[in-house]
């Protein structure tokens, strides 16, 4: 016999429906934890940085913005690593299913954030990898935190992993600029774009720490009301209340007179 081979489809290697719709379910329940994961890091870092703004008028977070890894890329990324598709075997072996990224004007404000964030008591630092004093191959330069926040829900505590990702303006140009041709070429990126991309990266660094070296400059001239206002926030909080109510001077009497 000739002509097109007919497929009957293999019912047993189709997923069962009421075992899917549990499983939807699961995954369901599972993202609204994470999104309360991602919550409860922005608002820990929405407050540092309103504090930072009104108590020494500086501010070390230029932005920040999160994502939630979609259904699609959490089933590719299982596919792609053998991870079971199980909310219990996502939780355990993916950590950056909620994700936060912050854009931080100059890299010490990055390790500022960091220092601060890593110093609350019910956050819980998993592990870190410093791509800034060690860029990847390709240039890349951030600073990761893989950290676990306590969500309360209506009836228990579940600890959320949530990935951090910290950077300067100019590495964050730069990752989505090679994100961009990372994808446009399939991961086959051309030799000459690779070492293009490469001496931006070099370039960036420098002008981070160009940038970075001027700033502390400016910060540092005395008489520039708003350089004075940067200053101080490199002060603790003890010593910005010194500079205003100094101790007082042990041998001046309670009106200031010389004690006799
Ligand atoms: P994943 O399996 O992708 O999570 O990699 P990993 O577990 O080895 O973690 P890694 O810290 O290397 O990267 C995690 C995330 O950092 C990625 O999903 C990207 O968002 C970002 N990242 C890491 N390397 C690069 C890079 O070379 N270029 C860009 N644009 N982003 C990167
Ligand atoms: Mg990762």
């Amino acid at each position: 016999m000739t002509g097109t081979v007919q497929r009957t489809p293999d019912p047993s290697a189709l997923p069962d429906p009421a075992e899917l719709r549990t499983l939807m379910r699961d995954m369901r329940r599972l993202a609204l934890t994470y999104k309360f994961g991602i919550d409860e890091v922005m608002t820990k870092i929405a407050i540092l940085r309103d504090e930072f703004r009104h108590m020494a008028n500086y501010n070390p977070v230029e932005h920040v913005g999160s994502r939630l890894k979609s259904f699609e890329s959490i089933v590719a990324k299982c596919r792609r690593k053998g991870i079971p598709l199980t909310p219990a075997d996502v939780q355990a072996q993916m950590f950056d299913v909620a994700g936060v990224r912050v854009t931080c004007s100059f890299v010490s404000d990055i390790y500022r954030v960091r220092d601060m964030l890593v110093g609350q008591a019910d956050l819980t630092l998993l592990e870190e990898r410093d791509y800034i004093a060690h860029p990847k191959p390709n240039g890349y330069q951030s600073l990761h935190l893989i950290v676990q926040v306590p969500v309360y829900l209506s009836d228990r505590v579940e600890q959320v992993v949530v990935e951090i990702q910290l950077r300067t303006i100019a590495m964050d140009f730069w990752a989505s600029l090679e994100h961009k041709i990372f994808y446009k070429y399939g991961r086959q990126v051309p030799r000459h774009l690779t070492d293009s991309l490469k001496l931006a990266a070099d370039v960036a660094a420098q002008l981070d720490a160009s940038m970075e070296r001027i700033h502390d400059e400016v910060r540092a001239l005395a008489g520039d009301d708003e350089a004075v206002e940067h200053a101080e926030a490199v002060l603790t909080p003890e010593e910005l209340l010194r500079t205003f109510w100094p101790p007082p001077d042990p041998s001046l009497d309670a009106e200031g007179r010389p004690r006799g």
